[in-house]
């Protein structure tokens, strides 16, 4: 849930005629979830919305998984996926290589130089963490400007794309849900409003300021979207181009609650405690069947016999998957982790911190460890990439010096 905003010119009334200097009607849009019944914004098109002229398949990278069978931890290492000058060719959008998924939530990682299609996820919510590299995000909506520990937030079937300098790699964590993605309810009011007990706040959150008023014809737009389940539970996601008569960036005003908006890490305040304090005080945003949460740089526990590591737990109702994306994350030395890597703790494996790591945080008065948290309440398989990049050493780490 977001809230209000009003962009651009708008007229005073929603559903009335609304007209161009030159007196011509403009088109009124709404985008809005579960129907009319829930949030939406109204959006002011200078053609029309629905004129397309033609429509092809689109080949989506294989998005099947693998179980994680027999049952192992894993460490997967992201940034082997993209060797040497590999990004300069790819983009945020077609790009991106599966590691981990469910019939929930798939999670892909991009490292990008060039300028995505136009785009539209049809299927699914996004939320795409800026592990480095800066980009912009073009949308009806406006533009974002995005870097670095931005999470960024796309609700389903927001036409964008993602436009590259090319300078440097854009390094992209992709979280497609089923669901919708928003902040976790029990930090927003009856009615939405970010509490104080909340670790961020409305005036965190960045969203698109102007329209780009963007002219032009026969646009492709590269649209993913669900087609009928083939029995597995997990709906299937197709894909398709589809072309557009008109630029559908030609919008002049909008307003509502529904539009992509951005969260810096750097503005998640986060809690700490006399002893240490469990992942939920760290969540960012939920899902239907998962959350977000991240580890932030942060002054750690303060009685006199605190154990800032944190203690060996079992997560029997989730699978936790952490992409370590900057610092020194203590709790996992000696295990090959670092920034880049991803591990996954499943369900039915006890984890914590590796041998020494649990003593050696006595004392520790700080951490810098920055890492993002996928909590997902039903198991994860492996993507083919994931499966491509695993470090297989990773499982026997705690059991090393036995
Ligand atoms: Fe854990």
């Amino acid at each position: 849930m977001t809230h209000y905003r009003a962009v651009g010119n708008i007229p005073p009334k929603r559903h009335t005629q609304h007209r161009d200097a030159g007196g011509a009607l403009l088109y009124e849009e709404l985008m809005g979830e579960q129907g009319f019944s829930a949030e939406s914004s109204l959006l002011y098109h200078r053609r029309l919305p629905a004129a397309i002229v033609a429509s092809r398949p689109w080949e989506l990278p294989d998005t099947t998984a693998t179980a994680n069978h027999p049952l192992l931890p894993r460490h997967l290492l992201l940034h082997d996926l993209f060797p040497g000058e590999e990004w300069k060719s790819a983009d945020v959008v077609t790009g991106r290589r599966m590691v981990l998924g469910n019939g929930d939530v798939r999670i892909s990682y991009v490292a990008a130089g060039e300028t995505s299609p136009y785009y539209s996820n049809a299927a699914s919510d996004e939320c795409v963490f800026v592990e480095a590299g800066s980009a912009i995000v073009e949308t009806p909506f406006g533009a974002l400007e995005v870097s670095q520990g931005d999470y960024v937030i796309l609700p389903r079937g927001t036409t964008h794309r993602w436009v590259c300098a090319g300078e440097e790699p854009l390094r992209a964590y992709c979280i497609e849900a089923n669901s919708h993605i928003a902040p976790p309810k029990r930090h927003l009011s009856s009615t939405g409003q970010h509490l104080e007990t909340a670790p961020y706040c409305e005036r965190d959150l960045r969203a698109p300021m102007q329209p780009l008023l963007c002219e032009g014809e026969d646009v492709e737009v590269y649209v993913k979207h669900r087609a009928a389940a083939a029995g597995s539970g997990a709906p299937s996601i197709l894909g398709s181009v589809v072309t557009r008569a008109s630029h559908p960036f030609d919008v002049v005003g909008w307003d509502g609650c529904l539009y992509p908006y951005a969260l810096n890490v750097a503005d998640f305040e986060p809690l700490t405690g006399r002893v240490h304090q469990p992942p939920p005080v760290h969540q960012a945003f939920e899902g239907d069947g998962f959350v977000v949460c991240n580890f932030v740089p942060r002054k750690v526990d303060y009685h006199p016999l605190s154990i800032p590591a944190p203690y060996y737990h079992s997560n029997v109702d989730s699978d936790e998957v952490i992409f370590y994306c900057a610092g020194n994350y203590g709790a996992r030395k000696g295990s090959g982790i670092g920034p880049g890597s991803v591990s996954l703790h499943p369900a039915g494996h006890t984890h914590g911190p590796q041998p020494g790591a649990y003593e050696g945080s006595i004392g520790v008065e700080r951490v810098d460890e920055l890492a993002v948290m996928v909590d997902t309440f039903r198991p994860l398989g492996l993507g083919a990439a994931g499966a491509g990049c695993e470090d297989a050493n990773y499982a026997w780490s705690w059991s090393h010096g036995r």
